[in-house]
């Protein structure tokens, strides 16, 4: 049986006893999947720690060596490992809707140049190069992220546009002034110091370049309960921003407004989150018997209705500035 190794690689938001917590909780995951690699934390939610999970491949889905699990192991699986086994595509808070807005607000087209911080497995970057035919650099801090984004880049033939390496988004090592634009689908969240995140990208930033960002935000307080109910769920306390903490972070006689636009970030009916449920373990427990699937089905229902509960009460803003070089005109109707 192959022997699977967890390790918590780095620590991006959240509090330290949290990562020990789930530290913890992944050196208990032995086992016979193997998994290109995950972020632990969450859609919408409240990551906390970047995953490196070594050996390549889908969780009980191998053949051969690797055995299907039953439904009490998958009844006993830590959150971490449920995760790898789903291995979702992350997306920018407002979904395609703020890819969407990245593609046409910031005019991407064959002769930009895009920096994607915070790629995660490249799912942002990969579609606007599709769709623009932008050349895309995403970084991570996660280099299993980085190589899952350049794996599935090369299987979607898109490795000519989006490439992606490992790198710190607040210390990229990268050339000034070498971008066109920077942008971020929400990663920002997760990542401690996030002044100097910002720096960093208006320091790569080609004078009158554009950065953009989309991140979520709590409109209304949400049920202690609730937030406790995820908290457990994901092992870690949920981060809370509010609207005026992203404003706050943009602030900067260096950033004109350029586009903004604010979303509830909806929460989907019951039906839908069930139907979801229902198609993941198709496409994730192939082969594995009956009781197993129904064990997976009610993991990720307990799961996914909650963080829906919990979406009722956030919202997203995209935000886009203009970034001047300095010592640019003032501007007072812009
Ligand atoms: C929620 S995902 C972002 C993906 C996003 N939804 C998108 O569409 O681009 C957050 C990602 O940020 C990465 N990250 C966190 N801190 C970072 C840092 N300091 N530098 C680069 N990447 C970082 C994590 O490894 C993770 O893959």
């Amino acid at each position: 049986m192959a022997n699977l190794s967890l390790n918590v690689r780095e620590q991006t938001w959240g509090t330290r006893k949290g990562c020990d917590g789930l530290d913890r909780a992944c050196s208990r995951l032995r086992g016979d999947l193997s998994v290109l690699g995950l972020r632990v934390g969450i859609r919408a939610l409240m990551p906390v720690c970047d995953v490196e999970v070594t050996d390549i491949a889908r969780v009980g889905m191998e053949t051969g060596a690797m055995t299907v699990p039953s439904a009490d192991e998958v009844r006993g699986w830590p959150y971490v490992r449920l995760l790898a086994a789903m291995r979702e595509s992350n997306l920018p808070p407002g979904g395609l809707d703020t890819v969407r807005r990245f593609a046409v607000e910031l005019g991407l087209g064959p002769h930009t140049n895009v920096l994607h911080a915070g790629c995660n497995s490249g799912f942002l970057s990969r579609e606007l190069a599709r769709r623009t035919g932008c050349q895309v650099l995403g970084i991570d801090i996660s280099p299993d992220m980085a190589a899952a984004a350049n794996a599935r880049s090369e299987s979607e033939g898109l490795a000519h546009l989006a490439r992606y390496e490992h790198r710190d988004m607040r210390d990229t090592g990268l050339d000034a002034a070498s971008f066109d634009v920077v942008l971020s689908g929400g990663a920002l969240a997760f990542v401690i110091d996030q002044p100097r995140a910002v720096a960093e990208w208006l320091r790569l930033v080609k004078p009158h370049g554009l950065v953009a960002n989309s991140e979520l935000w709590y409109h209304a307080e949400p049920p202690q309960q609730l937030l406790d109910k995820v908290a457990e769920l994901i092992g870690v306390p949920v981060p809370r921003y509010t609207r005026d903490h992203w404003r706050e972070l943009y602030n900067s006689p260096r950033l004109q407004p350029w586009a903004l636009h604010d979303a509830e970030a909806g929460a989907r009916t019951v039906e839908e989150v069930e139907r979801y449920c229902a198609q993941m373990v198709d496409h994730v427990a192939v082969g594995w018997d009956d009781s197993a699937r129904e064990a997976l089905n009610e993991r990720l229902l307990d799961i996914f209705l909650t963080f829906n509960q919990n979406m009722e009460y956030l919202s997203y803003t995209f935000f886009a500035y203009r970034v001047l070089p300095a010592g640019a005109e003032p501007l007072l109707y812009v």
